[in-house]
């Protein structure tokens, strides 16, 4: 067995190791490296090491075979969510984990698929004006609006109005943005310090828990009438002590809830758009379906299942573009990846971008093509090769919330308008808390079936 002394990288710069490239072009970068060094690759940072690991059989031993051994540790995520379920570890997120899994289970998140086309409906409704004016729009901000919507009322049951919406999306963006840049920054001035990002922090900081704390409040007084999230959070009871949650856990989670559920989604609607804009042939597939399964009305879950086209467009997306592009995890004992032991403290580098990517797994990977997720492919596709929501015990809670959010917005959009790209605005991955198509993403909508253009 081969020691960790051994695993190759790059050696990059005296004292910052390859941080610099790191945060220059982290995608471009990581893909250089696993076809130049392999599915193992030493990232010097400093004096300190990370370890990307990219083989889907790796992949499989973190998150699933020896999960336990791979413990998240987000210094700069402690304050804004605490010991939420995306933060925490051991026994206190199993615990979580056990209480808010019913909440999320496929059943009841069907229940709450009237809340998504209701919102998808009154965004569609503002487009109709702006097909009407031929007016371009940021398509981008739209499915922000959308999925923060959605996951406002599902969860609090009442939407906050737009403009409370738009300030509480922005804070909450700038300020994963700036927590999740530090996970890299080399030197990391004291939060206490009055820096202009530390201000504008603490300001947006303030503004979220206000707010959330506001609506805990309230439910906690009034509560019994909601079959949302936060009624299942305030009620919910552990099933060996009968403890409830303390208003701060609630508050993490709802912090986590919203934070991991909503940006992630509105990036991949948006990418799906701009991907269909350049590729009409998936598109006319995508309308058949529609025409043939749904002929122009809203859909309902138990339509999804007959919308398999519809269900792979969006797998192929996750897997160009997963918004989950890297994630760590720190060993705490000792453990064999590939050829390699590497010993307990090694910080270790997922990027489900890379591993998707991955030549073996993925012929011709950076092209565009939803017939990879025929059923025939996928059974006979290494399982670890796909990881959009990553895999084992804490895999995303919010998968088929996202998957039934994405797979009935989609018909809906496509059944009333053609999107088409603004020329002059390329579309890039923007590699930040998560992946999304960037800098902007300017569309032009018409009706269908009109004759105009
Ligand atoms: C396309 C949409 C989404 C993607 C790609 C995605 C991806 C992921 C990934 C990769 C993780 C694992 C992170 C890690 O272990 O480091 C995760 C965890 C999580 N996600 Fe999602 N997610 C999405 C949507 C959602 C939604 C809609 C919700 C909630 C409504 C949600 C809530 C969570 C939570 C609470 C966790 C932590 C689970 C745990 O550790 O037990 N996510 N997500």
């Amino acid at each position: 067995m081969n020691t960790v002394t051994t695993i190759p990288g790059p050696r990059g710069l005296p004292v910052i190791g390859v941080g610099n490239r790191l945060l220059r072009d982290p995608l471009e970068f990581m893909i250089r490296l696993h076809r130049h060094y392999g599915d193992l690759v030493k990232l010097p940072l400093g004096k300190r090491a990370m370890y990307l690991a990219v083989h889907p059989d790796m992949v499989k031993r973190i998150t699933q075979e020896n999960w336990r051994n791979y413990i998240k540790r987000y210094p700069a995520m402690d304050e804004l969510l605490g010991q939420g379920l995306v933060t925490s570890n051991g026994e206190h997120w199993l615990r979580q984990r056990r209480l808010m899994q019913p909440a999320f289970h496929h059943q009841r998140i069907a229940r709450m698929a009237a809340v998504m086309t209701e919102e998808a409906e009154r965004m569609l409704t503002r487009w109709e004006e702006y097909a009407r004016r031929g007016q371009p729009f940021e398509v981008q901000t739209e499915m922000m609006l959308l999925t923060q919507q959605i996951i406002v009322r599902t969860m609090f049951s009442s939407s906050l109005s737009e403009a409370e919406a738009q300030a509480i999306g922005k804070a909450f963006n700038d300020t994963l943005n700036w927590a999740a840049g530090q996970q890299f920054r080399l030197v990391q001035p004291p939060r206490s310090w009055p820096t202009p990002g530390n201000l504008a922090y603490r300001r947006n900081l303030d503004l979220l828990e206000r707010t959330v704390y506001r609506l805990i409040d309230e439910r906690r007084q009034r509560h019994g009438d909601y079959d949302d999230l936060l009624e299942m959070l305030v009620t919910a009871r552990d099933a060996e002590t009968g403890e409830q949650m303390a208003p701060k856990q609630i508050r993490d989670e709802v912090m986590t809830i919203f934070l991991a559920g909503h940006e992630t989604t509105a990036g991949t609607l948006s990418w799906i758009i701009h991907l269909l804009s350049h590729h009409g042939d998936a598109e006319r597939k995508l309308r058949a379906e529609y025409a043939s399964v749904l002929g122009g009305r809203t859909p309902t879950p138990s339509d999804l299942p007959h919308l398999p086209y519809n269900r792979m467009v969006i797998d192929e997306t996750l897997r160009l573009y997963p918004p989950t592009w890297i994630l760590s995890r720190v060993m705490v004992g000792p453990d064999t990846l590939g050829d390699y032991e590497l010993p307990a403290g090694s910080v270790i580098a997922l990027s489900p971008y890379v591993t998707h990517r991955h030549p073996a797994f993925w012929p011709n990977p950076e092209s565009f093509d939803p017939e990879r997720f025929q059923s025939t492919a996928t059974a006979t596709r290494h399982k670890f090769a796909y990881v959009p929501f990553l895999a084992g015990p804490r895999q995303c809670i919010g998968n088929s919330f996202a998957l039934m959010e994405m797979q009935l917005v989609l018909p809906m959009i496509l059944q009333r308008f053609r999107v088409s790209a603004v020329p002059g605005y390329p579309v890039r991955p923007m590699p930040k808390a998560t992946l999304r198509p960037g800098p902007e993403v300017w569309v032009e909508v018409r009706k269908t079936g009109s004759s105009m253009g």
